[in-house]
């Protein structure tokens, strides 16, 4: 694998001069060059958190999948480090695809699917799945220990491995896809990170709910187990499952050695264009934390004139509240914070309030009180292409995009809380923007690729009048 990293190297270190940036993120993961997709291996470790990826170095397209690699002490601030593993032994000939990292006695291991196209590359109906080990001493250069486990039969897909360690045991579950094309999760219990049998079928869809399910993630949420999961094949419906692949959860409980009794079946997780094969692990203090591919398959991606594609999303706090899983950026995101702007109380009458004349990394916070808010359409805007919006006819809250020099257009949008003052914090970085409601009630989170210059932040209200209770807003660096 050693002369295949030094020409991943290589040619990343070429590419990366030559980059172009203005869609390049300030303060979201992304590759120095070439192509990103999920992340993997989302680990605290010794220190560091570490943050794997699917990636491409040889370019911004998707291929022969490598592990990028990246470490921060605190979510926020990122270092690139070599990549970790590139494919081409005969079990991971075509890819090293998703998994995950645990800590075996000091040891970092990386658990991840070995790809091999059997009929032609790209070929989805002949493939061969196994599940693969590496380890390191360091941290940074891993050696791979080979396959360490086969599909059932009659199981082709057979990716994304998800470890743990409780009671004794690993635990390991996989998203897979049955013969009847139906997604589904397998765990697996294991004597050690070679050694694995098969517990049972965690989690099945209906013929409704998908024929695959990618990069399972199985772990504790108050008192209850969330299964989290990227269903493929979930048709639209109404205002919901509106991207070619959804990501969400199940809610139910489960103890080693039990079924998982789902109380709560698929609900997706974010509401924007762009959100998928989100990870999540337990940061130094106990939190759950998850973090997602802030891009969707087949999307056009117009960062690829740049050179690169594909970001994360913010590292995110998963809790439950009044029976809801919600997701708020990690306090560690506050750090980002420099010159800070305060909103006065104000009220907007059919017109449009400038905030930030070229917010190219900004955070604003506005609390809107929708019971003295009777206009028919009110909220935040960036440019003309962007904007998050109450519309009160509808009693919904959108995230619109609008981009036609790129193709990209389009609402998302969620059912307007019943609360009478809503909060909204909306991160812009380059290329995206996230949305909280309500400290993480809802999120949406998509692309966008404004031209420079169209970068003006601004609150309105069209055809009455909205009430701002009150509004923050800070300029955000990383370092
Ligand atoms: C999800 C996914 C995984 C696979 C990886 C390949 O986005 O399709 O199932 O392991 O991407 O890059």
């Amino acid at each position: 694998m050693k002369q295949r990293l030094e020409r991943a190297e290589q040619a990343l270190h070429d590419a990366t001069a030559t980059r172009g940036n203005t869609f390049y993120p300030h303060f979201h993961l992304a590759p120095p060059a070439g192509w990103m997709n999920d992340p993997n291996g989302l680990i605290y470790h010794q220190g560091l958190y570490h943050a794997f990826y699917q990636h491409h170095p040889f370019s911004e397209n998707w291929g022969p999948m490598h592990w990028g690699h990246a470490t921060s002490k605190d979510m926020v601030n990122w270092q690139h480090q070599p990549v970790a593993l590139a494919p081409g032994e005969a079990f991971d000939r075509d890819g090293c695809f998703s998994g995950s990292a645990v800590d075996d006695n000091g040891l970092l291991c990386l658990i991840y699917t070995g790809h091999v196209w059997l009929n032609g590359e790209g070929n989805d109906s002949a493939i061969r799945e196994v599940q693969c080990l590496a380890t390191s001493e360091d941290g940074i250069h891993f050696t791979k220990q080979g396959e360490v486990l086969t599909p059932p039969d009659n199981i082709m897909h057979f990716r994304d491995p998800k470890v743990w360690r409780e009671n004794g045991f690993w635990w390991m579950v996989i998203g897979a896809r049955d013969a009847s094309d139906c997604g589904q999760v397998l765990l697996y219990k294991g004597n050690s990170l070679r050694d694995w049998t098969l517990d049972r079928v965690l989690a099945k869809a209906d013929d409704l709910t998908g024929y695959m399910w990618e990069c399972p993630d199985f772990f504790p949420l108050g008192d209850q187990h969330i299964l989290m999961c990227s269903p493929q094949g979930i048709q639209a419906q109404g205002y919901d499952y509106q991207n070619l692949f959804q990501s969400g959860c199940l809610r139910g409980t489960w103890r080693p050695g039990q079924d998982f009794e789902v109380q709560e079946g698929f609900t997706e997780l974010d509401h924007g264009h762009d959100f998928y094969a989100p990870q999540s692990f337990t940061a130094a203090d106990g939190r759950r934390v998850v973090i997602a591919w802030m891009d969707m398959w087949e999307s056009v991606m117009p960062s690829k004139a740049e050179g690169w594609a594909g970001c994360m999303t913010l590292p995110r706090e998963l809790t439950v509240r009044d029976g809801k899983v919600c997701m708020a950026p990690v306090d560690e995101v506050r750090t980002l914070r420099r010159e800070h702007h305060p909103l006065a109380p104000c009220e907007l009458k059919n017109s449009v309030l400038r905030v930030v004349e070229n917010a190219q990394t900004q955070e604003i916070l506005t609390q809107w009180d929708l019971s003295a808010s009777d206009a028919e359409c009110f909220g935040v805007k960036l440019g003309d292409g962007v904007s998050v919006f109450v519309d009160t006819q509808a009693q919904r809250l959108s995230l619109r995009r609008d981009f036609p020099e790129h193709g990209i257009s389009g609402n998302r949008s969620i059912a307007l809380p019943l609360n009478n003052v809503l909060h909204l914090q909306i991160f812009i970085d380059s290329s995206s923007v996230e949305v909280f409601v309500n400290q993480g009630e809802a999120t949406l989170s998509s692309r966008i690729y404004p031209q420079p210059g169209e970068r003006a932040l601004s609150l309105f209200a069209e055809k009455g009048q909205a009430t701002i209770l009150q509004g923050d807003t800070w300029r955000l660096s990383a370092g």
